[in-house]
This record gives C-alpha cells, sequence and structure tokens, in this order.
C-alpha cells in the first residue's frame, strides 16, 4: 500500500537537492554559520517577495511572534486578543512575555478570527490584537486595525501563508508579522526558522537588536535581548525554496481546486463541508480543512491513516481547552464556533507534488471512512 503522506518533504527536499548542497558548501567554506551573506540575502529576498520594507530572519516562528509582541511595546500584566483555535504557539508567545492571552472566537466558514469578537474582548488592560491567517488565507487586518482603539495594535500571525494575500495586502505591511518556516511550512527550512515582517524600520531594528542579546554591534546592549537568530544553512535552503515557492502556491491551489471538484458530491449530500475563502483572498493552501458533519472525526482520521492517507487535525483542541490554558477559566461553549471546529474538522494530504491519482484515492478513501 502506497503512503500518501500529509506533506511531503522528499519530493521538496528532490527539487532543490542540488542547489542546496552547492549552498552549504558556500556555507561551510566562509563558516558563515549565524547571520552572513546567505541570511542578508535571504532576508532581501523574502522582504521582496512578501511586499515588505523589512525582513528579519530568527530561528523559529514563536520566537518570531513574540518578537513581534515586544517590539510593539507589549509586556508584562497586557491583555492580547488571539483567537481560540490557534496553534497553540500564538498563545504561548504571549504568555512567555508576561501578558495575558485573551481569547476571541472565529468565523465559522472560513474558521479566522471574527474581527467583532475581537472588538468585544478588548478591554481597559488589551495593548494587542493577533489574527492568525490560518490554513493559507489572511484574516481580515486593515478593517480591524481602522476599528481599534489607538493604543491597540494588530500583530499578525503569518506562520502559515506564505504568499497569501489579502485585497493585495501582504501581512506585516503597515505594521507587523511574525512568520515560522518550520519544514511542512509553505516555505519550510530543515530545521527551526522564523521571520519578523514590517514596513517600519525602527520595528526591524528592534526586533534584529533584541533578537541579537540586545544590540546588532558587538558587545553593545541597548535593549535587554536573547538569543532568536537564523542560520547560514537554513538561509540557503529557503533561498532556494523561495525561488519555488510562488509555483508551488500556484500547484497547491490547482490541487484545492481539484479536491473541491472531487469532494462535490459528499458536500451535497452534506456529509463533508468543503473549506471557503474570504473574500479578497489570494489563498496559499497551507492546509485544506474539511469539516465532517454526521461521522465520529477521530474514526474518519483512524480509518484514513490505517489505509496510508496522512490526515490530521489541526487542531483537536482549541487554546481554553487545553490543560496549559485551564486557568483562563473559560468552560466549553465559550467559544462555540471554536469548539464545533475543533470536533469536526481534518486536513487531507496537500503539497505541490500531489498527484491527480493520489487526490482520487485520497477522496475514495474518505468517502469509505465516512
Ligand atoms: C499559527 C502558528 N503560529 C505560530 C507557529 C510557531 O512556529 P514555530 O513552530 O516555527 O515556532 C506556528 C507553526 O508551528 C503556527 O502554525
Amino acid at each position: 500500500m502506497n503512503h500518501i503522506p500529509l506533506v511531503d518533504l522528499k519530493a521538496a527536499h528532490e527539487e532543490v537537492a542540488d542547489e542546496v548542497r552547492a549552498g552549504f558548501e558556500r556555507v561551510l567554506a566562509n563558516t558563515a554559520f549565524i547571520g552572513g551573506d546567505e541570511v542578508r540575502a535571504f532576508e532581501r529576498e523574502y522582504a521582496d517577495f512578501g511586499a515588505v520594507a523589512h525582513c528579519v530572519g530568527v530561528a523559529n516562528g514563536t520566537d518570531a511572534v513574540e518578537l513581534a509582541l515586544r517590539a510593539s511595546g507589549i509586556g508584562p500584566g497586557d491583555e492580547v486578543v488571539i483567537p481560540a483555535n490557534t496553534f497553540i504557539a500564538t498563545a504561548g508567545a504571549v504568555a512567555r512575555i508576561g501578558a495575558r492571552p485573551v481569547l476571541a472566537d472565529c468565523l465559522p466558514g472560513t474558521h479566522l478570527l471574527d474581527p467583532q469578537a475581537a472588538l468585544d474582548a478588548v478591554g481597559p488592560a488589551t495593548r494587542a490584537v493577533v489574527p492568525v491567517h490560518l490554513y493559507g488565507q489572511l484574516a481580515e487586518v486593515t478593517g480591524l486595525r481602522d476599528r481599534l482603539p489607538d493604543h491597540v495594535r494588530v500583530v499578525e500571525d503569518a506562520a502559515q501563508c506564505q504568499g497569501a494575500t489579502r485585497d493585495g495586502r501582504s501581512p506585516g505591511s503597515g505594521g507587523i508579522a511574525a512568520t515560522s518556516f518550520y519544514p511542512g511550512k509553505n516555505l519550510g527550512a530543515y530545521g527551526d526558522a522564523g521571520a519578523v515582517l514590517t514596513d517600519d524600520e525602527n520595528l526591524a531594528d528592534l526586533v534584529r537588536a533584541t533578537a541579537n542579546h540586545g544590540g546588532v554591534a558587538k558587545y553593545r546592549h541597548d535593549v535587554a535581548g536573547f538569543n532568536s537568530r537564523l542560520d547560514g544553512l537554513q538561509a540557503v535552503v529557503l533561498r532556494a525554496k523561495l525561488a519555488r515557492l510562488a509555483d508551488g502556491n500556484a500547484a497547491r491551489r490547482a490541487a484545492a481546486a481539484r479536491y473541491d471538484d472531487l469532494l462535490a458530491d459528499l458536500a451535497a449530500a452534506g456529509r463533508v463541508v468543503l473549506p471557503t475563502t474570504a473574500d479578497g483572498n489570494v489563498h496559499v493552501w497551507h492546509l485544506y480543512v474539511v469539516e465532517v458533519t454526521d461521522t465520529d472525526r477521530d474514526d474518519v482520521v483512524g480509518k484514513l491513516n490505517a489505509e496510508g492517507i496522512g490526515a490530521g487535525v489541526h487542531y483537536p483542541a482549541p487554546v481554553h481547552l487545553t490543560a496549559a490554558y485551564r486557568h483562563l477559566g473559560h468552560a466549553r461553549g465559550d467559544f462555540p464556533h471554536a469548539e464545533r471546529a475543533a470536533d469536526r474538522i481534518l486536513s487531507l494530504p496537500l503539497f505541490p507534488q500531489i498527484s491527480p491519482d493520489q487526490q482520487r484515492r485520497v477522496v475514495e478513501t474518505l468517502t469509505k471512512a465516512l
């Protein structure tokens, strides 16, 4: 039985293998292991790709969220509004700076942060809202920013949407965004990596300093910082993959459209709900997430996995129903859309190289499992 993975990292590596080896040789030859020419070149190329003025490469996406929050002046005792349905790292970054995550529900169709719910969650101690661009499309940012009080910043969690735009706008434009280059992301490194994106030079400088022990000049420490730097070998991988990202995203869009067709009958029969795209989005399909309506989701995922289909769940528990954030004091029922999604969603295999035959097998197996 041929396994169909959720994400095919081997296929992705084959496309860049020669370039990556040559780049690794360059880094080994000049021993630029941390920072250096490859990192600077990647930062310039990714800023251009993402249509922002500055990209600061850092060690991982969680640090990127933390650094973007810290640069925005968020600190101990502040409240930060985040969606209840996000990867736990969004909450972790808020908690690590001593701020308090305040949860808001998502919209039922797209699973993106509900801007009205976010506004309703803003209180006197709120200093930031973090829209999470889940599954490869952008949550509302500009409309939200316009409606927030002046002292509340928007910090975008753009970990899942490399190359996506909404109404022509990229994450970080006019503000600040954090992204992750975890290997399974649309732009994935060969280890941990991330970046902060912004048009604001002062914010970029502050992030760069904070991520380098508080300063960019050796032994000069202007702010209290820590160590979160991008290394040269990862930059080599990211540069090689960035050159292919637009094509990869286009292939993901084609594969998502194919799933829409293959699943149309199941959707018409009300057995699954297909993913929807918010107006104005150019979606990059980091994940293709369907909802099952009348079947036990875990049972369906178990059957798919048993047949060699790498289906997953992103994510099985909303933040307030994890043990780590029980202290926020919420109960089941507080964020009904996030809870309903967590119970019903499953992610089907999706990567640029997935073939129509593989997708047909995924859908046939899903049909049987339902
Ligand atoms: C929405 C979201 N935020 C933050 C992160 C954290 O990124 P990393 O794993 O690189 O720390 C991820 C990915 O893992 C993510 O999906």
